[in-house]
């Protein structure tokens, strides 16, 4: 009897070591059930404004060195919050996760903690799922090979601060209407852009809500067309944010910003970055991939036009820079003048 006792004690103790053990080693944490439910969207009166969360998308295994070091470069920054990395490859191994979980805790031991997600679809639309972790009024929304110098990221940051309604980017593209086809179309300006891309892209966090469960039935179609495109998010959050507010998103010059880009990761057809916005417009040279890649974006842009029965992007004009001063200047045409001028 006794023997029975101890044994089955033995065994609970067992069970119980293994299953917390392997619960605590699993430090992957998975997506809330309901995304949209109400634990997902705070009140933004209770998140805090003078700090940042980064969400940045991880996918290529080969990549993980280079992911490392930009996770460990904006953790060490302290105007951020945490670092979410949010694996969106379903073919990686729960082996490979858990040691690059493990991985990242080391590289932020004294700085703001990286965690690291497993997407729950390989859905582009889940980079925008709303996060009950984050506590920050605002999010950046970034790819694993784009790397912004801290400066100029800390730049954009206020340049938000100033402008929370606006999606603030490194990386511009356009709308156009073709007037000979009649029809809405993706390109690029010299001198004005309307899309801000998810390159590295500043947003106010209930964007993210409204993006994934805002919009009713409207959004529901559009947030279809990404999955059946398998593109345009970016396209997309940009005619949510342009609805929303009525002004096109800002652009900010980076002194640094490195785009190692692969060809999965090549969703668009100009590196552009450090280079003036006016500068970029040469290399349009397209190859055929680039320019059937834009045709798919131009078709994203007229769906969303359909669905949504107006345009609501607008263009914005000059890049804001950050000068000596450290105060923004804005390039329109030739000169560079104060922003608000
Ligand atoms: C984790 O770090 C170890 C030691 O630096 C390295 O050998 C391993 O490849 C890393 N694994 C991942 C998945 O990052």
């Amino acid at each position: 009897m006794n023997l029975l006792l101890t044994s089955l004690f033995l065994l609970f103790f067992f069970f119980f070591f293994f299953f917390f053990q392997s619960y605590s080693v699993l430090s992957l944490r998975m997506l809330e059930a309901d995304p949209c439910g109400p634990t997902s969207h705070r009140d933004p009166r209770t998140l805090r404004s003078d700090q940042i969360t980064i969400l940045i998308n991880g996918f290529s295994e080969s990549r993980i060195p280079l992911l490392q070091s930009i996770t460990a470069a904006y953790s060490a920054s302290p105007i951020v919050s945490a670092v979410l990395v949010l694996w969106g490859n379903p073919s990686t191994s729960a082996q490979t996760l858990e040691e690059l979980a493990h991985n990242l805790t080391l590289s932020s031991f004294g700085s703001a903690a990286i965690s690291l997600f497993r997407q729950p679809s390989s859905s582009l639309n889940a980079r925008f799922l709303p996060r009950p972790t984050v506590e920050t009024r605002a999010v950046l929304i970034c790819d694993d090979d784009v790397e912004i110098d801290s400066k100029s990221f800390a730049f954009a940051f206020r340049i938000w601060g100033a402008n929370p309604d606006r999606l603030i980017g490194f990386f511009a593209r356009s709308h156009d209407f073709d007037l000979s086809r009649k029809e809405w179309i993706y390109t690029v300006h010299p001198d004005r852009y309307s899309i801000v891309l998810t390159k590295s892209m500043i947003l106010k966090t209930e964007y993210l809500f409204q993006y994934s469960c805002g919009g009713g039935a409207a959004m529901h179609r559009m947030r279809e067309i990404v999955d059946r495109m398998r593109n345009c998010e970016d396209i997309l959050m940009n005619f949510v944010v342009g609805d929303e507010v009525n002004a096109g998103p800002i652009l900010v010059g980076a002194e640094r910003a490195r785009d190692w880009g692969d060809a999965r990761n090549d969703k668009d057809d100009i590196d552009d970055g450090r280079r003036g916005l006016m500068g970029e417009v040469a290399q349009v040279g397209l190859s055929s991939r680039r320019g059937e890649h834009r045709k798919r974006r131009g078709e994203c842009i007229r769906e969303f036009h359909r669905v949504m029965g107006k345009m609501p992007l607008r263009y914005s004009y000059g890049k804001v820079v950050n000068s000596v001063g450290e105060q923004g200047l804005c390039q329109k045409g030739r000169k560079l003048v104060f922003c608000d001028q």
